[in-house]
């Protein structure tokens, strides 16, 4: 028997209402009934003491400086990440939710530094694949729930969305840039075919860094 292949690290991104929880559960669904091992999880996680905080701050009960609640969110993935190593050396394939891109992004459109921003990402587990959910804002405001926590507003999201481009141009080696625009059953055919593919070939390398 040879060594236990670890899982793959699948990160969706994209601004809020692109698509990502639909899309990220279906690909789930689809890997379990294929009998891969496959958890979900998301980022912020707000279980934690940090990620209270932080849902604090998303619900606006809470006003911190830009650069702390930076820092928070990427403390919420620094918490996390020795769990997520674990599950990935056991066989664990993870799908997640958001992950040191939305970090970025979000802040970045608020007039942050990008490199301030990016740094405290590297070192966390760099993803097998990104799957950027690439929707124009304006369509998103048109989609439920819209507008009920403090990012959520089209002209920010706009601005969100430049970064995400900007992120895609210097890590297009592993991320997958889809229209959020077409049905849910159209996005989620493209991301079962990319991911099919992906995985026997990831799961034999060994985890990378984000640098
Ligand atoms: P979101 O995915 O919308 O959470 P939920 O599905 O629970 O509503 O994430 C909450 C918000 O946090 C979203 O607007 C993006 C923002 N965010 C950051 O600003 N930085 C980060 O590092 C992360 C992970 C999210
Ligand atoms: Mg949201």
């Amino acid at each position: 028997m040879g060594p236990i292949k670890r899982g793959a690290l699948i990160v969706f991104e994209g601004c809020d209402r692109s698509g990502k929880s639909t899309q990220s559960r279906r690909l789930a669904e689809l890997l379990k009934s294929r009998g891969i091992p496959t958890e979900s999880l998301n980022f912020p996680d707000r279980s934690t003491d940090i990620g209270q905080v932080i849902n604090s701050y998303l619900t606006n009960s809470k006003d911190l400086q830009d650069e702390v609640i930076h820092l928070l969110f990427s403390v919420n993935r620094w918490e996390l990440m020795g769990k997520l190593r674990q599950k990935l050396l056991a066989g664990t394939t993870l799908i997640v939710d958001r992950y040191s891109y939305s970090g970025v992004a979000y802040s970045v459109a608020k007039g942050m530094d990008f490199d301030w921003c990016y740094a405290p990402e590297r070192g966390l587990i760099k993803p097998d694949a990104v799957f950027y959910l690439r929707a124009v804002p304006d369509r998103l405001a048109e989609r439920s729930e819209f507008g009920e926590e403090r990012y959520e507003k089209v002209e920010f999201q706009s601005r969100v969305s430049a970064v995400y481009d900007r992120i895609f141009s210097n890590e297009s080696t592993y991320w997958h840039q889809l229209d959020a625009s077409v049905t849910a059953d159209e996005l989620h055919f493209l991301i079962a075919e990319i991911a099919e593919k992906l995985l026997p070939k990831v799961t034999t390398q060994p985890l990378d860094k984000l640098s």
